[in-house]
This record gives structure tokens, sequence and C-alpha cells, in this order.
């Protein structure tokens, strides 16, 4: 869970390219090799990912499976170390991981609970916060049930759920929706959009070609690099 814990809040300033524009999240020249078995054999996954992220867009990260999105987007969020290369973030941070990182003996409630204290939310804020998430992603008839017996799509609502809980500057989402029935991922869109108009980015791993218009723009990996 320490993957998802909130970034520190005492950055308010942005970083300024030399262009001007005020970057949320500023990524340069990323290199990882992951090295595996007992003949460190070595699976070299980025060589040069660049990424700038801006105040109030949504950019999506596609590539084909293996290429090294989620790689990428554990670098960014901080909880995987990186060969070298430079991460610069500003602001509150939301992740949603891959594969939901939670806890089967609890309940949504317990969930919501326990990382608004994590991320350090008043009472009231936070209970506001979490009946919205319940409402707008349509769980709310499972917030006493354990995770133990929730359905695979109900576990990546409170799994996407957890990210945005403290309404954070950045969200860094890896595929989302992949579990979503087709009104809840509309309903997934409406908030996200809704997020970006209020000045949040959010970075979204995907690999429908179909959300292509729903992005402002797209960010390609392929080689172990960026493009676009
Ligand atoms: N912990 C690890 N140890 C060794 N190799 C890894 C590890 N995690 C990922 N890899 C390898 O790194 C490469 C990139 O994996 P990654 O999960 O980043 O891809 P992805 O683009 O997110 O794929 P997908 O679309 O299937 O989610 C793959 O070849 C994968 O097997
Ligand atoms: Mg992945």
């Amino acid at each position: 869970m320490s993957n998802r814990e909130p970034a520190p809040r005492t950055t308010p300033a942005r970083t300024t390219s030399s262009a001007g524009a005020a970057a949320v999240l500023a990524a340069e020249r990323i290199v990882k090799t992951y090295r595996r078995g007992w003949r460190r054999d070595s699976v070299r996954v980025l060589t040069d990912a660049n990424l700038r992220l801006a105040a109030g867009e949504i950019v999506g990260l596609v590539g084909e499976n293996g290429s090294g999105k989620s790689t990428l987007m554990k670098i960014l969020v901080g909880s995987l170390e990186k060969d070298s290369g430079r991460v610069v973030r500003h602001g509150s941070l939301g992740y949603c991981p891959q594969n939901p990182i939670l806890y089967e003996r609890l309940t949504c409630d317990e969930h919501f609970e326990l990382f608004a204290r994590a991320y350090g939310l008043e009472l009231a804020v936070a209970d506001r916060s979490q009946q919205d998430l319940y409402d707008e992603l349509g769980f709310d008839q499972y917030r006493q049930s354990r995770v133990e017996e929730l359905s695979g799509g109900t576990r990546a609502k409170l799994n996407l759920g957890l990210a945005l809980l403290h309404d954070p500057d950045l969200l860094l989402l890896d595929e989302p929706y992949a579990g979503f029935d087709w009104d809840t991922y509309l309903r997934f869109w409406e908030l996200t959009a809704d997020r970006r108009d209020r000045g949040r980015t959010v970075l979204i791993i995907s690999h429908f070609v179909a959300d292509e218009e729903r992005f402002d723009r797209i960010v390609h990996l392929k080689n172990g690099k960026t493009e676009g």
C-alpha cells in the first residue's frame, strides 16, 4: 500500500521548462533494466523515456503488452528504482496500480478510512469525498462488504476510488477501467474530465484505440523510448 501513500504537499511551485510551460511532473531520460534469476539475466525495458505533464491535461500512455508502461508509471510514483534519469513531481499524488493493492479482510468503508488517515484528510472532507466516489462509480451497496467478497469490477472501483479520495493534483492511473462495465466506464470519463476541468492532471495507461479522442494527447512507449 505504501505505493499509494500521498506525496508530500509541500511544493506548490511548478517546474518551468525552457519553453515556459508549467509542469506538474517532469521525467527525463529514464533508464530501467530488470535483472532476474541467479544468472542475473537482464531485461532492458526503458532506454530513454521522457514525459512532461502540465496542469489540466489528460494524457494517455499507450504501448504493446510488455513495452514498459507500468514500469515507467511505478518509477514516476517512486515505488520502483530507476537506473538513471530524473523525475520531478509537484503537489499531491494519487496512484491506481494495475493490480489492485487491497486488504481481503477489510471492507470498502474501512479502506477509505485507512487511506483518509494516510492522506491526512479531515473527517468531514473524507466522508463527502468517499460518498461522492460511491455515487460516481456506483458501488455504494458494497460499502460494508469485505474485499474478499467483491467481484473483480467492484475491486477495480475501490482501487480507483482510493486513488481519487484526496482529490490529488496528479493522478497516475494504470489501466483503471479494465474491469468496468460500460456505464461505469462512461462515468469514469465524466469524473476524469471533471477533475481535468478543475486543473488536475491525469496520466492514464490505456490499450483502447477507441479512447483516443478522450485524451488531450497521447504518448507512445516503444522500444524503451517515449514518442509524442
Ligand atoms: N519485477 C520484474 N522483474 C523482471 N522483469 C519484469 C518485472 N516487471 C516487469 N518485468 C518485465 O518488464 C517488461 C515490461 O513490463 P511492464 O509491466 O512495465 O509492461 P506493460 O507495458 O505495463 O505491459 P502490459 O500492457 O501487459 O500491462 C516485461 O518484459 C516484463 O516481463
Ligand atoms: Mg502494465
